[in-house]
């Protein structure tokens, strides 16, 4: 096959898998192209919505006329099991293509992995390609985690000022980032499955948290440009893959179409981490619920902290009423010590992917129970409100080992990997 073909094809099952992200959890966002011999994409598809077509299946569906020759490029080995669908081997053996190239192996203890020697009697070629694992790790990678370590891929992200503060020391909302980075900020809200603020966030910001974009938006973006060479990271990191993609690929008009139409199947779960006590305005309550009626799903999840050595009873800070139309789960009680488990419970919830958008709390809550590859997200801006004279340090500011860095207009965004942090603690 040739060179440039092979290239086009991963590119393509780049593109597929990041569409994918994001409205298949607790699903893995796979990608999969059918190809001629010579390497003509004939089809594609990927991971629709829970329940729906793996992309296997999307890509058999929407292929006409295949010729008795064909190969198949799928990110994940297909699926061995009965799960919402059939099982995709099934398919690709009915289907019989000359050549399965795979991505990787699946973790998931459902799927026989590995089990090649079926296709193999049928006259099916499979390999594992090494190109198309890093092509998909990005997408795949959230889904790796849950399955392992039983906790979602984290990112904490916090937009801060040149000396490193993300809030004015006095309580008031400050944006920090130059609009030129709103859209590609709200994007990264619809790829992750979960978005999290903190206790005194929820009271300053009343935050909405759900995903949204605009024509403005997409017209008003900014031309990332890449401020370290791409030689200078491991063959496989997540997350730069993730940061490269999400520049690179929402660039595009049918991307942002795409995510716009479909901007339902895109919300990320909406999480409030509180203070035990801590009061609710009726005005940030009312918005909460305005968001799930529009969107048609209860997307919220609260999670209180509880002051260590605090009393067993405690007083409800949200009417049974109100909870009932905010979220599918009870409110769960957590002390500061219990980040892990609250990523565990994050990550029994199907999700696979956490955007903590932090400030002192969060940061604190989860460091010590971060892991190689969950990464800090800095977005430095110089926005003339961010010109405060005091302001409140993030604690992440430069931890971590810097992995990517891009300019955008005014604004840079520094993307760094946890390396051990814990051992370092
Ligand atoms: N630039 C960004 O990207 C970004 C991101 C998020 C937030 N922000 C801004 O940050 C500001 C809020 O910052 P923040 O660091 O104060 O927010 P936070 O992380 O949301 O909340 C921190 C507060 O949580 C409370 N807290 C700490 N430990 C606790 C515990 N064990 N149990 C219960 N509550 C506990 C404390 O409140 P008390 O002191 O009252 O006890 C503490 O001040 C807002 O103005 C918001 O706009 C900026």
């Amino acid at each position: 096959m040739r060179q440039e073909n092979l290239r086009s094809i991963y590119e393509e099952l780049r593109s597929l898998s990041f569409s994918a992200m994001g409205r298949t959890s607790p699903n893995p966002p796979v990608a999969a192209c059918i190809t001629s011999s010579e390497g003509k994409i004939l089809s594609r598809g990927n991971t629709q919505i829970t329940g729906k077509n793996h992309a296997e299946r999307e890509a058999y569906l929407h292929a006409a006329d295949l010729p008795s020759y064909h190969q198949l490029f799928v990110s994940l080995e297909p699926c061995t099991h009965q799960g919402k669908t059939p099982p995709c081997r099934d398919l690709v053996l009915s289907q019989k293509p000359q050549q399965l190239q795979i991505g990787w192996k699946d973790p998931n203890p459902l799927v026989h992995s590995g089990d090649w020697d079926v296709y193999r009697k049928e006259g099916i070629t499979v390999s594992l390609d090494p190109n198309l694992a890093r092509v998909s790790i990005p997408f795949l990678f959230g889904f790796f985690q849950r399955i392992r370590y039983d906790r979602p891929w984290v990112w904490i992200k916090s937009a801060v000022n040149e000396r490193g503060e993300y809030s004015p020391s006095e309580e008031r909302r400050a944006p920090v980032s130059s609009k030129e980075s709103e859209y590609y900020l709200q994007i990264l809200r619809a790829k992750f499955d979960a978005v999290v603020v903190g206790p005194k966030t929820i009271t300053v910001d009343e935050p909405s948290l759900d995903f949204r974009i605009s024509e403005s938006s997409f017209a008003e973006k900014g031309n990332p440009v890449s401020l370290v060479s791409d030689e200078a990271s491991s063959f496989f990191s997540p997350g730069k893959g993730f940061l490269k993609s999400l520049f690179e690929i929402s660039l595009e008009k049918e991307i942002f179409e795409k995510h716009k139409e479909d901007i339902v199947s895109y919300q990320p779960y909406r999480v409030f981490v509180y203070g035990e006590g801590q009061v609710f305005s009726r005005s940030f309550i009312d918005k909460q619920i305005r968001l799930n009626e529009m969107y048609g799903k209860k997307l919220c999840l609260f999670f209180r902290i509880r002051k260590e050595g605090s009393s067993v009873f405690l007083e409800k800070e949200i009417s049974d009423t109100d909870l009932s139309l905010l979220s599918d789960f009870p409110v769960e009680d957590f002390f500061p010590s219990q980040g892990d488990l609250f990523l565990r419970s994050l990550s029994s919830k199907g999700i696979n992917t956490v955007l903590l958008e932090a400030g002192s709390f969060l940061f604190h809550f989860v460091r010590n129970h971060l892991m190689e590859e969950d990464c800090i997200l800095t977005v430095t801006g110089s926005r003339q409100e961010s010109l405060w004279k005091e302001g409140k340090l993030f604690p992440g500011w430069k931890e971590g080992k810097e992995t990517a860095k891009y300019k955008l207009n005014e604004d840079t965004w520094q993307l760094n990997n946890f390396v051990s942090l814990k051992n370092s603690v």
